[in-house]
């Protein structure tokens, strides 16, 4: 029979075999995010529903369709996040960090939400990592950003990445290009889909972001798309040819991509976004961008951004795929306890616990249930507490890998465990090649 009750469409529950792989990425992205000089900012799931409408922006798909928009027991309007950087944005200003520093590097990690389609890497519920560099107008910071994007990745094992780079201008250069855009799409306007025709009107340049299969061969039938580079003003230029030569000189493999527009409206100059073969090319793996107007429409002075978030989720259904492999958990002690000794073994067990992974069976079963269990608990080291030996203040310490075995004093358990815990265990086949040598030659 079925259970009842289900996890929410679109939501997942990750179980402890899951969760080995999440949290090795989640520390090894806190370590390359430390080294950046990044420090971690924690703000709410839900926010007023008005702060992401203004800046996602009132005719992206984000506001439009995917929010998850409630009102609370006061009557206030909100919505989970859909994202990051609104929130973040907000708190910057709440809370007067520019006025503490010019520069800030802002990291977060957790669940967003959107009301989407579920299918493979997409979910209604998924996690990010997101980072913001806020108050450097400079191309020199957009470079940094698009090396730490590179970076976290290929920490991950990731190879061969290629970023997607393009600028979106600002937004009067980008009215100019949507009506290069409505133009060029004329002759096929009339068999778009229905979202694209809406699209059309609203926000052109949104119909480049349309994942119908339709759309995009129709696009195929049109000449050469025009090109949002060659509606930029000259500073939008200077800042784009910068950001490229500082790419170059960082080593940072990437591509243009003219139909590059991002799902959010509050970017200005630098888009980017990185792809990968198994999610296939509609879905991104991470993406970002500058966002210099964003604190100007929250009501605050011009603070110039540049940020991007990458789709945990999606990073961890790539990594998976590739079968990269997690490290093992670190190899713990068992403690076996009689009758007798029980009581005593209660406070070791607690002792032991400040410095190792210890298991104990909870359940006061008998000896041979304890061994049993000891030896499909994969732990590293087995402490044997017999009556005898623990009256004269001693244990037995079995090494369950190397097959050893040893009575250690109970002052000296701690430092012999840690010295067992370190070493590497045997290579049964090595020492068996070994041996076999060794009886040819005597
Ligand atoms: P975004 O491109 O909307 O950017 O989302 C970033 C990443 O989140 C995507 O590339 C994707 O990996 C992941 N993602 C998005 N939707 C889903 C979904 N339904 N299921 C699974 N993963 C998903 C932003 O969110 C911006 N706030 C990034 C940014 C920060 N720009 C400047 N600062």
């Amino acid at each position: 029979m079925a259970p009842r009750f289900q996890a929410p469409r679109g939501t997942r529950d990750l179980l402890p075999a899951d969760l080995g792989r999440w949290q090795w990425a989640e520390a090894v992205a806190r370590d390359v995010l430390e080294r950046y000089g990044f420090r971690e900012i924690r703000t709410p799931l839900f926010e007023d529903f008005e702060l992401f409408a203004r800046t996602s922006g009132e005719s992206s798909d984000v506001v439009q369709k995917e929010m998850y928009r409630f009102q609370d027991l006061g009557d206030r309007d909100l919505a989970l996040r859909p994202e990051f950087t609104a929130g973040v944005m907000r708190a910057y200003l709440e809370h007067g960090l520019g006025g503490r520093a010019r520069v800030h590097r802002l990291w977060s990690m957790g669940p967003v939400f959107r009301y989407g389609r579920p299918q493979k890497g997409r979910y209604r519920q998924f996690s990010q990592i997101n980072c913001e560099l806020v108050g450097s107008p400079a191309p020199g910071a957009d470079v940094e950003m698009i090396t730490l994007f590179v970076d976290l990745y290929e920490a991950w094992g990731f190879r061969d990445l290629t970023v997607l780079v393009n600028s979106v201008g600002q937004p009067a250069s980008r009215r100019s290009y949507g009506e290069a855009l409505r133009t060029w799409l004329a002759p096929v306007r009339e068999k778009l889909s229905a979202d694209s025709q809406q699209r059309l009107v609203a926000n052109p340049l949104r119909v480049l972001d349309t994942k119908d299969a339709g759309d995009l061969a129709l696009f195929g039938e049109l000449g050469e798309m025009p090109r949002m580079l060659d509606a930029i003003d000259a500073a939008d230029r200077a800042h784009w040819e910068a950001v490229r030569a500082g790419l170059e000189a960082a080593g940072i493999r990437y591509e243009v991509d003219h139909g590059l527009v991002r799902g959010l409206d509050y970017y200005t100059r630098t888009a980017f976004e990185v792809h990968d073969r198994a999610l296939g090319a509609q879905i991104a793996l991470g993406g970002g961008g500058r966002y210099d107007g964003l604190v100007a429409e929250l009501g605050g002075p011009p603070t110039p951004g540049v940020g991007f978030a990458i789709g945990l989720d999606r990073a961890m259904l790539v990594l998976e795929e590739r079968g990269a492999a997690v490290p093992a958990p670190a190899a713990g002690v068992y403690v076996a306890a009689m009758e007798s000794t029980r009581a005593a073994a209660v406070a070791l067990v607690r002792a032991l616990r400040r410095r190792f992974p210890v298991e104990f069976d909870v359940e006061a079963r008998g000896f041979g249930a304890q061994m049993k269990a000891a030896g499909k608990s994969g732990a590293r080291a087995l402490v044997i507490m017999g009556e005898e030996e623990w009256t004269r203040g001693e244990v037995v310490v079995k090494d369950l890998a190397a097959g050893t075995q040893e009575t250690v004093a109970r002052d000296r358990l701690e430092e012999t465990l840690a010295a067992r815990l370190a070493q590497e265990p045997p290579d049964r086949s090595a020492v068996d090649e070994r041996r076999a040598g060794e009886t040819e030659t005597s």
